[in-house]
């Protein structure tokens, strides 16, 4: 179904989110139909282009990032009449101008902010003071949301003096990957899952975001935030919340985002005890973490493995294992919710034990596994096996099930939409800033080092120890 026709102007349209993800997206959103005639999509960046220099630029974007399945010969030319691009100078007054002329008045109006948080200010005031935003218009943020709670505070504080909060959509793009949302259908569309969804039935839960890449050319970025601030606060933290979190009385922004609020609430302060940090060495083949950004002393972590605890009835002695790292192993993104054993064994001590585990699995090869106890076939008594009850959601749904959109085609939709159940309050964010900074200052206050790991293991030993203490092992990350 289309959604209404929109302007959407792109701020920082010519760096590498607006080319990677952005772009690409907007055109498959266009492939499959669901941009209306009239949409129009208008780059802004200090860059001295034209209309035509812009749309040879997101041609090429598309090119090399992606179209879709259902983008056909001729879609990219019909798609690139709806670009264009002025020449904007987010702290001067150059190009405001043009870019007010360009807007329709009667259609939904957004503004994407992807540029440097400090950007935010000044393009949001000149959004106003030049009259091209009203109450009615959207903007839409990227993180890094801050790199600390006052930080947070300031930017929430900015945004508030132009826009109110229902009119800001903060992005976590792992909100808009379709087995995220799926965990919700799967827990509160089912009668299955929940009544058992609590710590007198769930022994722990694992998270596991596992990355094989390095941090690239990201140097300059990642060091000064780590896999704490990059991945932690906001990503996970996300997942967290929707595994952990009550049932909203509705699929509506404010139900849901109440519940994942009170979780990051009910977190206890982490010992540091129950925290790892590694960092990836250098091999025989390849230069480690220090010299990929280029600070021979750097104490950031590029992996992190902690255990986490939600104080409220549901949760109360239930851990939550949460681990992320950079050249891991393999990439795999899951969730698993391991089961208690069975009171009783009436097959005896030799029938061993068997939980039952749950796994989501975010990436790769979407799905779901749930391990079930089974008799061994055979007439070699009553043995027991563990075998998985697997699910790819690819497979189940079959080859002409609709193409699944990218997280960031499907948030930008629902940014023209209006609907704003997947994107973090104001409030959320702070609030995991208040959990997160006394983590990291401990860090600087005792002058840690993170653990060198291998590049291509599974993080550092520290990390498998911090399971096996308590009688328990990660699961292996395996692609
Ligand atoms: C980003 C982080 O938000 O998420 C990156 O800044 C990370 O460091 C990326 O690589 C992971 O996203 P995905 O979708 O590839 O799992």
């Amino acid at each position: 179904i289309p959604v209404d026709p929109f302007d959407l102007v792109i701020f920082g349209a010519t760096g590498d989110l607006a080319r990677r993800k952005i772009l690409p997206g907007l055109f498959r959103r266009f492939c499959s139909g669901q941009m209306p005639e009239e949409a129009r999509i208008t780059g802004a960046a200090r860059s001295d282009m034209d209309d035509a220099g812009f749309r040879e630029m997101v041609a090429e974007a598309i090119r090399e990032f992606g179209g879709g399945r259902s983008c056909e010969d001729g879609t990219l030319d019909d798609f690139l009449t709806r670009i264009g691009y002025v020449t904007v100078d987010a702290k001067g007054d150059g190009g405001w101008g043009e870019l007010k002329e360009r807007l329709r008045s009667g259609f939904v109006r957004a503004f994407y902010f992807s540029v440097a948080p400090s950007l935010f200010g000044d393009i949001a005031e000149r959004l106003r003071s030049f009259g091209l935003a009203d109450d009615d218009s959207r903007v839409v943020v990227e993180k890094p949301f801050g790199k600390d709670l006052a930080s947070a505070r300031a930017l929430n504080a900015t945004l508030a003096q132009h826009f109110d909060e229902t009119q800001i959509y903060r992005i976590d793009h792992y909100l808009g990957k379709e087995t995220v949302q799926n965990l919700m259908a799967v827990r509160f569309g089912n009668m299955l899952f929940e009544p058992l969804w609590n710590s007198q039935y769930v022994d722990h839960i694992q998270i596991t975001v596992a990355e094989t890449v390095d941090v690239g050319g990201r140097g300059g970025y990642y060091d000064t935030s780590g896999a704490m601030r990059d991945m932690v606060q906001n990503h996970l933290m996300q997942l967290l919340c929707l595994i952990a979190m009550e049932p909203p009385a509705r699929f509506e922004p404010d139900a849901v985002r109440d519940e994942k609020l009170k979780v990051i609430r009910a977190l206890d302060p982490v010992d540091y005890h129950h925290i790892v940090r590694g960092q990836y060495a250098a091999d025989e083949s390849q230069p480690g973490y220090r010299a990929h950004v280029e600070n021979p002393r750097s104490t950031t972590e590029s992996f992190v493995a902690m255990k986490v605890h939600i104080s409220n009835w549901r949760w109360a002695n239930t851990p939550f294992y949460l681990r992320t790292g950079k050249k891991l192993k393999a990439r795999t993104s899951e969730i698993a919710v391991v089961f208690k054993d069975a009171p009783h064994s009436i097959f005896g001590p030799e029938a061993g034990r068997h939980a039952n585990v749950l796994v989501i699995r975010l990436q790769p090869n979407e799905g779901m596994t749930l391990g079930v106890t089974i008799k061994e076939p055979g007439p070699g008594g009553m043995r027991l096996l563990d075998v998985p009850l697997d699910m790819s959601f690819a497979e189940a749904l079959g080859p002409d099930a609709e193409e699944v959109p990218d997280a960031y085609e499907r948030l930008i939709m629902d940014v023209i939409r209006g609907n704003q159940t997947l994107f973090m309050r104001g409030d959320e964010v702070e609030a995991a800033w208040r959990w997160t900074d006394p983590i990291i200052e401990g860090w600087t206050a005792r002058g840690e080092v993170p653990k060198p790991y291998e590049p291509g293991s599974s993080g550092p030993e520290d990390a498998l120890m911090l399971m096996h203490r308590d009688g328990r092992k990660w699961r292996e990350i395996k692609g």
